[in-house]
């Protein structure tokens, strides 16, 4: 079993973004700067908006954290995305989701001015990654792309089976693993709620991508021997003897799967890791508007 360390290739990424940034400042250029908008006090958003913030300081980047009460309207939610959309400071932003359910998040992601989506998320970057034209990739998703992509991982030819169906992860992920490139070339099955043989269908996958939302859900008896295991779940679990009251685990139940596995992902520094690289990486191409 060889453990892909996402932490280690994000470390690595961002050092390069480093030198890129430095280089602006020395040639009187102003920074890249990385705007995010969190409405609401969802724990798992606040841990995401301060690991986004503290990278972009670790690399240079401006960051900008724009924070809201839960109550905050949707009238006045688009005001602060149509803000963010023209202030040409902001190189691009995120509006951080879950939004609190009185608000349409798809109304507010069309908001968002494509060329700054670095979620890419809105429906004009999600219409281009189903067409196989460049675009601003979901982070997530484009994390998971690298990481196969820097340990050479072949995915040709190979049955990927995405469990997940969400716009943020299993919708784009598997378009990307289906496309006509390298990596990708895959042929693609997601799997969710209404699934039928899940266990079956996992049994078949060369590489298994598990973005379900449920801790532990993937179980040895699931993985096919020397499969690949792309966890994508981050879970806090009460744990009285942690020191933080809590330990972190993923969609695998990664001891007893990573015994079958030849390639397997940790939970925490696998694909989280690579989620802030990659969103660094979109933030320098929304800069340089090269996409
Ligand atoms: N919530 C969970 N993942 C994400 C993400 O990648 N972007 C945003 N904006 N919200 C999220």
């Amino acid at each position: 079993m060889k453990r892909i360390d996402g932490k280690a290739i994000a470390t690595q990424i961002k050092n390069d973004i480093k030198t890129e940034v430095a280089a602006l400042i020395d040639n009187e250029q102003p920074a890249p700067h990385l705007a995010a908008v969190i409405v609401g006090e969802d724990p798992a958003s606040q841990t995401y908006i301060s690991s986004k913030d503290k990278a972009c300081k670790e690399v240079g980047i401006t960051s900008s954290i724009y924070r809201y009460p839960a109550n905050l309207s949707e009238e006045e939610l688009l005001e602060v995305v149509d803000f963010l959309n023209n202030d040409d400071d902001v190189s691009g932003f995120i509006v951080q989701l879950p939004l609190p359910e009185h608000i349409d998040a798809n109304k507010v992601i069309q908001r968002i001015s494509p060329e700054k989506d670095v979620d890419g998320f809105h429906p004009q970057n999600m219409g281009k990654l189903v067409m196989g034209l460049p675009s601003l990739l979901p982070a997530t998703p484009y994390g998971i792309m690298l990481l196969l992509e820097k340990y050479k991982i072949e995915t040709s030819g190979k049955h990927c089976v995405v469990l997940g169906r969400s716009n943020i992860v299993g919708t784009p992920v598997s378009l990307l693993m289906s496309r006509k490139a390298s990596p990708g070339d895959a042929t693609v099955t997601i799997c969710h709620s209404r699934t039928k043989n899940l266990k079956e269908i996992c049994l078949q996958a060369d590489i298994l991508i598990a973005a379900i939302g449920q801790p532990n859900f993937v179980t040895a008896d699931m993985v096919k021997e020397g499969a690949v295991v792309i966890d994508v779940g981050i879970h806090r679990i009460p744990d009285e003897k942690a020191e933080k009251g809590y330990h972190i685990t993923g969609d695998v139940d990664f001891e007893n799967v990573s015994k079958k596995t030849s390639f397997i992902t940790p939970v925490p520094g696998g694909v989280g890791a690579m989620t802030i690289a990659a969103l660094l990486l979109n933030t320098m191409k929304a800069f340089k508007k090269d996409f």
